[in-house]
Formats: C-alpha cells, sequence, structure tokens
C-alpha cells in the first residue's frame, strides 16, 4: 500500500466533478484502494508522497491516433477527408516498412504522448506487421498503455500501400498469435481502415479472427460526406454505412471504437447504442477536414459511450487539453446551429469524457473510484494563476484552457511513475 496526498479531482459522474482538498489517496496493488481527509489510524505506516498543493487528477486516455501520421501533424490541412488521405496520409504510411525510420517516428511519438499526460491510447498504426510490433514495444518500454493495431485496407487505395486480402488476413492472425499476452498493459485491436479501403472478404475475415481471439475492434465511420456516398455506391445492398461492419462482426461483438461519427442516420445511431459501441469524438480533426461537427449532446443522450481522441495527423495536436478544448467550442457551435437545443458540453463533461469516457474502452481506467487502476497526472499549476484567489475546479478549467505539458510534474500507470522515455 502506498498513498499520494494533495488536492484530488475526477469525475465520477458525468459533468460532475468530485474535490478532495488537502486528502490523502492510497494505491494497492496498482488500483485505488480509497481517498481520506485524515489518513485513518490503521495506514498510519503507509509512505504518503506529499504533493503539497498541486492538484492530481486521472491520466488522460486518447481513445483514436494514426501513429505512422505523426511527422505530418500540423501538415497538410487544406483538403477534405479522401484527397487528404491520398495526396498525404498514405505516402507517410508507406514508410513504415522501413523499420529504422518508423523506430525514430514512434520513439518520438511515444515521447509525446507521455509528456501530454496520455497515459493510454488506442492507435491505428500502419499495414506493415513488423512496425506495429515496433510500436508496441516502444510503448510497452514506456510503461503506457494501449491498443495498437495493424492497420488492413485492400482496395481503393495506391498499389503501394494495398494488401492482398489473404495476406493482410494472415499478417493480422500472426499480430494476435505474437503479440496477444505478450504485454500487459499493450495489446492489439482488429483494425480495418474503414469500408471504402476493405473488402467484403477482408472484412469478414476481421470479424472471424476478433471473435476467434476474443480481440476488440476499431475503425472509421461516418466522418465525410463524399466517403458515405462511396459507401453507399459500394454497398448497395446495405441499409447503411454502420450495417456493412454490423454484416461483417465487426460492430460491438467484441468491444468496438468508430472514430468521428459525425453524420450518423438515427438508424445508426440506435445500432451503435444498441451493440455498446464507443465513439471516438475527434473535434480536432473534424475542423481541420472540414469534415462537420459531431453531435455529442444527442449520441450521449442515445446512450452511447463515447470518448475523446486526437486523430492526429487529422488533428494537429496530441494534447487531449487541446482536444477538450475544441470539443468545447464545436459544441457551442452545435448548440447554436441547433437552435440552442442541443446544451454545450460544460467542462466538467468534457473532462469526464477524456479521462473516464475514454478510460472506460479500457476497463476501470479514468476515475479514482474504488478499484480503478491508479492513472494520474500531477499538476503544478503555481504559473497559471494570475493574482486572483480561485477554486479548485476553476484551477483545473485554467489548466485545461491555459496550461502545457511543462505543467504535468508527475504521471503514474497502474500505481506505477513513469519517467520520462528515453529516445
Ligand atoms: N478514414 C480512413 N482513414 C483515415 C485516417 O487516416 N484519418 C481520418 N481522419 N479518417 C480516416
Ligand atoms: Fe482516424
Amino acid at each position: 500500500m502506498r498513498g499520494l496526498k494533495g488536492n484530488i479531482i475526477f469525475t465520477k459522474d458525468f459533468g460532475k466533478y468530485e474535490i478532495f482538498k488537502d486528502s490523502y489517496i492510497l494505491i494497492e496493488d496498482g488500483k485505488v484502494k480509497g481517498i481520506f481527509d485524515k489518513l485513518p489510524e490503521e495506514y498510519n505506516q503507509v509512505e504518503v508522497k506529499d504533493y503539497g498543493d498541486k492538484l492530481i487528477i486521472p491520466g488522460l486516455v486518447d481513445i483514436h491516433l494514426h501513429g505512422p501520421q505523426f511527422p505530418n501533424i500540423g501538415l497538410g490541412l487544406d483538403k477534405e477527408l479522401m484527397p487528404w488521405l491520398e495526396t498525404y496520409t498514405f505516402p507517410e504510411e508507406r514508410k513504415y516498412s522501413d523499420l529504422e525510420y518508423a523506430k525514430k517516428v514512434y520513439r518520438k511519438l511515444v515521447l509525446e504522448l507521455w509528456k501530454n499526460g496520455t497515459m493510454r491510447s488506442v492507435i491505428f498504426a500502419s499495414i506493415h506487421l513488423e512496425g506495429t510490433k515496433l510500436l508496441m514495444d516502444v510503448i510497452n518500454e514506456a510503461g503506457l498503455g494501449a491498443y495498437v493495431g495493424k492497420v488492413n485496407m485492400d482496395r481503393n487505395c495506391p498499389d503501394f500501400i494495398c494488401e492482398d486480402t489473404d495476406k493482410s488476413l494472415e499478417d493480422t492472425e500472426k499480430l494476435l498469435k505474437d503479440y496477444g499476452s505478450r504485454y500487459e498493459r499493450v495489446k492489439p485491436i482488429i483494425t480495418p481502415r474503414f469500408v471504402p479501403t476493405c473488402s467484403t472478404k477482408l472484412l469478414k475475415g476481421l470479424g472471424e479472427l476478433s471473435r476467434k481471439y476474443k480481440v476488440p475492434v476499431q475503425s472509421h465511420l461516418s466522418e465525410n460526406k463524399g466517403e458515405i456516398e462511396f459507401v453507399k455506391e459500394l454497398h448497395p445492398e446495405a441499409r447503411n454505412y454502420a450495417s456493412v461492419y454490423e454484416a461483417a462482426g465487426l460492430l460491438g461483438e467484441q468491444p468496438t471504437i468508430m472514430a468521428h461519427c459525425v453524420l450518423l442516420e438515427e438508424e445508426e445511431i440506435e445500432l451503435l447504442s444498441k451493440n455498446k459501441v464507443f465513439i471516438a469524438h475527434s473535434p480536432n480533426s473534424n475542423s481541420n477536414l472540414a469534415s462537420g461537427i459531431a453531435p455529442i449532446r444527442k449520441l450521449l443522450k442515445a446512450g452511447i459511450p463515447i470518448g475523446l481522441a486526437s486523430d492526429i495527423s487529422g488533428g494537429h495536436s496530441l494534447s487531449m487539453c487541446s482536444v477538450m478544448i475544441e470539443a468545447g467550442q464545436v459544441s457551442n457551435m452545435k448548440w447554436l446551429e441547433s437552435g440552442k437545443t442541443e446544451a454545450p458540453l460544460t467542462t466538467p463533461e468534457l473532462f469526464y469524457l477524456a479521462t473516464k469516457g475514454s478510460g472506460a474502452f479500457f476497463g476501470k481506467v479514468g476515475s479514482f473510484e474504488e478499484g480503478f487502476e491508479f492513472d494520474a497526472l500531477v499538476i503544478d499549476d503555481s504559473d497559471l494563476t494570475v493574482l486572483k484567489e480561485i477554486s479548485l475546479e476553476e484551477r483545473l478549467q485554467k489548466f485545461i484552457y491555459t496550461g502545457s505539458w511543462e505543467n504535468i510534474i508527475e504521471r503514474y500507470v497502474s500505481g506505477e511513475l513513469i519517467k520520462e522515455p528515453k529516445i
């Protein structure tokens, strides 16, 4: 048993902070044991690290990003999705057959995740099996948690990145066999890129693999109008885009994340809700690629689990604070657009989505309730307050909106102190 002392803030319920000023949080076997304003006598001997007036918050969780797009971050944001993929993204992703290049990028990526306090993430690697393994090795070495997928794509893409269907399935199965239980915190995830680049045979084969190995699934859904029209052309037999994944056993039979979901039809919303599919809300990316504004309030009301995501390099920042800010801003626009009916997201709601909302994909992650993994950040925000006395709640809001990675002075995953990864 160990303890930390400081100002503890988290969200157990959507949109409501739990705040414990100057309190103790006890950790046993990497999990939260409890929070106390005074240490009970029985725990007098427990070693406590005192962080004084600093904030202790759950580690941030990013449930959708593209590792090999990291070199493109901040670049090529002048096109919509399909031409953006062709012009900027596929040419970068082809490079990951070169393991030396992959190693350099992935080490830098993991350092940046660490810096930004993203303690767990769900990642698309590239089509390359060895590069995907390498990314998993690098994340594991750093002590962070992740699901990492080898991307599958076998149609409607340039030759240099288009896979043979059988080889794509074989490589995926190799990853599941080799890396399924290699690491405790870094696991594989089935990763069809999206319907436009995956044949029905490939999707069905991936559905079978996810079932056989009980592996979760991630993909993209209804991000952009042109994409949706293309899916309709490719699948005239399907009721809608989401049902193409469902027909292949890729929509919630195993835990599933669908990125974006900006333009879902009502029936698709019902389907995602029924199948408990997570939506990875990626507002930076949706704004940069002019995809639109996902109706998050409506999707929440439909009971769909939602987490936040950077979606680099559609998104231009790995910072989950940047993602929270943009999610708040676009929700304001949605509110206006809806005739002020769809209420904007509040700061505690945004914070919930970036912690417990996203963390739920990993199990008991993203909160400090008893039994949750102790993933945490210690925040020194002393340079952020400008003279005025403010509450703990306001200090957290200031950190989100005006802080930087330099305010994060310590990071924990499952109770383990995570030092800066060497690159
Ligand atoms: N849809 C298919 N591939 C991608 C990708 O790499 N980024 C985004 N934003 N959407 C996609
Ligand atoms: Fe994406």
